[in-house]
């Protein structure tokens, strides 16, 4: 496993199209595997494949006790609720903003051998959700936010949903 760099904000592979992924061989297991370690590093929640220079369709998401999810070609296949809260991104270091969600959000994705399964996220995991997946069509955040925080807003919103993604 290795450690891949950070792509930040204005460099122009966040806005891309991800390609499907289309062969679940080696070469994507040592990328999912850097994923989580870089992740991991970074002490985020999620990372999409853009986020480290590679523009196919792949998410991780640490689900803490439950260990980290791997998400090949994943799509939203139901949602529900809304959530309101702040927001941050492992590629825009410093800026937090509020972002509307749906507070309950599922998925249907391939596993590293190419296998569907469906997850099913709520609160913080379900934004995780949608994050991620707007990386992969080449969208930020930062689009979504409708309000950015100073510092001070930040710290007095809690720590608690200060996790990158
Ligand atoms: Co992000």
């Amino acid at each position: 496993m290795a450690l891949r760099t950070i792509v930040k904000e204005g460099d122009p592979v966040l806005t891309k199209h991800c390609r499907p992924v289309t062969s679940f061989d080696e070469r994507l297991h040592t990328l999912l595997d850097d994923m989580t370690e870089t992740l991991l590093d970074a002490g985020g929640v999620g990372l999409a494949g853009p986020q480290v220079g590679v523009l196919r369709r792949v998410v991780v998401i640490d689900l803490d006790e439950d260990g980290m999810l791997e998400l090949i070609n994943p799509e939203i296949i139901e949602q529900s609720g809304e959530q309101d809260g702040m927001e941050g991104c492992l590629s825009v270091p410093g800026r937090w903003g509020m972002v509307k969600r749906p507070n309950v959000v599922k998925v249907k994705a391939q596993d590293r051998n190419g296998d569907w399964f469906e997850a099913e996220g709520e609160a913080l995991i379900a934004r995780c959700f949608c994050h991620e997946l707007e990386h992969l069509d080449g969208h930020l955040f930062t689009e979504k936010a409708y309000r950015f925080l100073t510092p001070e807003e930040v710290e007095t919103m809690g720590r608690a949903e200060e996790d990158e993604q």
